[in-house]
């Protein structure tokens, strides 16, 4: 993981992004720790051997490496893999999310990625990141704090030629006002943040004026007639939901961040067929969170996950 945030360094130097490397080592220096299996996780890597294979899409897999090789036994033990589909190497790697689903509705709004400055904001393993870049982008920045996800990307850069997708591991809490980006994703973290608001304010403070920001959240489906809803507890066996607003509400969450040209895009109720458990993420998955009588309710009976895609701009 140091080599990543190595190769971060170096490729960035000559960008725009060089003026905040100081902040963001800083960051790194006192906001992350080391992983209780850091030392596992190096091993995995280490066993890697680097090669330089263009990353491409084929059919719905993303595909890392050589085709031929197999890294399994390493693959394996970076269990679970959320975001894909994958093939690496050899390996076909079924993961929780369908995600090129959800970048295929993205995909369909148009936004020009070309040449442009990117930033992820929770990117899970990078896979949209590889994606972005497919789609044009120059540089595209995720950060995430989950450390073994940092390990899968850093896995799958060691087996790829060089390209402009950096991961790092910071929350969105841990960056500066960058003003610099064309583009910020945000897709599946706003409602995991206790302050919504706060989490809004950042996302504009990355955007460049005139940047667009493409969010993805858990909404209320309209029939629920109501305008926020807060879990008692937990919501789809989630503890870490806090808040889920209606459409109006996040549109006027987003205009009061400071947002304008705000338009929901896309709502979709995500399926078990989106998000299931695999051989490659065997913990529960949504149809263990759904009532087992009723898919439209969670089992606490709150309202079945539907997701809103919106795009907005910083004036
Ligand atoms: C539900 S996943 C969504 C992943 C991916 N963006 C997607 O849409 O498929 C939420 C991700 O946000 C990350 N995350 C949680 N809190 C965060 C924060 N404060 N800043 C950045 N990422 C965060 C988690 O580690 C996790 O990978």
């Amino acid at each position: 993981m140091e080599a990543e945030i190595k190769r971060f360094l170096e490729e960035t130097a000559k960008t725009k992004l060089k003026k905040y490397h100081d902040f963001l080592l800083e960051k790194l220096a006192t906001e992350t720790r080391e992983h209780g299996k850091s030392e596992e996780w190096d091993a995995i890597l280490e066993s890697i051997e680097n090669s330089e294979n263009p990353i491409k899409t084929e059919g719905d897999l993303l595909s890392i490496g050589d085709g031929k090789t197999d890294y399994s036994n390493a693959l394996i033990k970076l269990k679970p893999w959320r975001k894909g589909p994958l093939v690496v190497g050899s390996t076909i790697i079924e993961t929780e999310w369908r995600s090129n689903w959800k970048w295929e509705r993205i995909k369909q709004q148009g936004i020009d990625l070309s040449e442009k400055f990117v930033l992820d904001i929770g990117a899970g393993n990078g896979y949209y990141l590889f994606r972005m870049l497919e789609a044009g982008a120059k540089v595209a920045l995720g950060i995430d704090p989950t450390i073994l996800f940092n390990y899968q990307f850093a896995a799958m850069q060691k087996l790829s030629s060089k390209n402009n997708a950096f991961l790092l591991p910071l929350r969105s809490e841990h960056l500066p006002a960058f003003k610099i980006f064309d583009v910020v994703f945000c897709l599946g973290v706003l409602y995991h943040r206790r302050s919504p608001i706060d989490q809004l304010k950042e996302l504009l403070s990355f955007l460049k004026p005139k940047g667009k920001l493409v969010l993805e959240t858990l909404i209320l489906p309209e029939k629920e007639n109501r305008e926020i809803l807060i879990p008692k507890d937990t919501y789809a066996k989630m503890s870490n939901v806090w808040f889920i607003p209606s459409k109006k509400v996040l549109q006027i969450m987003l205009q009061r961040s400071g947002f304008s040209q705000i338009e929901v895009v896309d709502v979709t109720t995500t399926s078990t067929k989106e998000q299931r458990s695999t051989e490659w993420m065997n913990f529960q998955s949504l149809s263990d969170f759904l009532d087992p009588k009723d898919e439209n309710k969670t089992v606490e009976g709150y309202p079945a996950p539907t997701r809103a895609l919106v795009i907005a701009e910083k004036p």
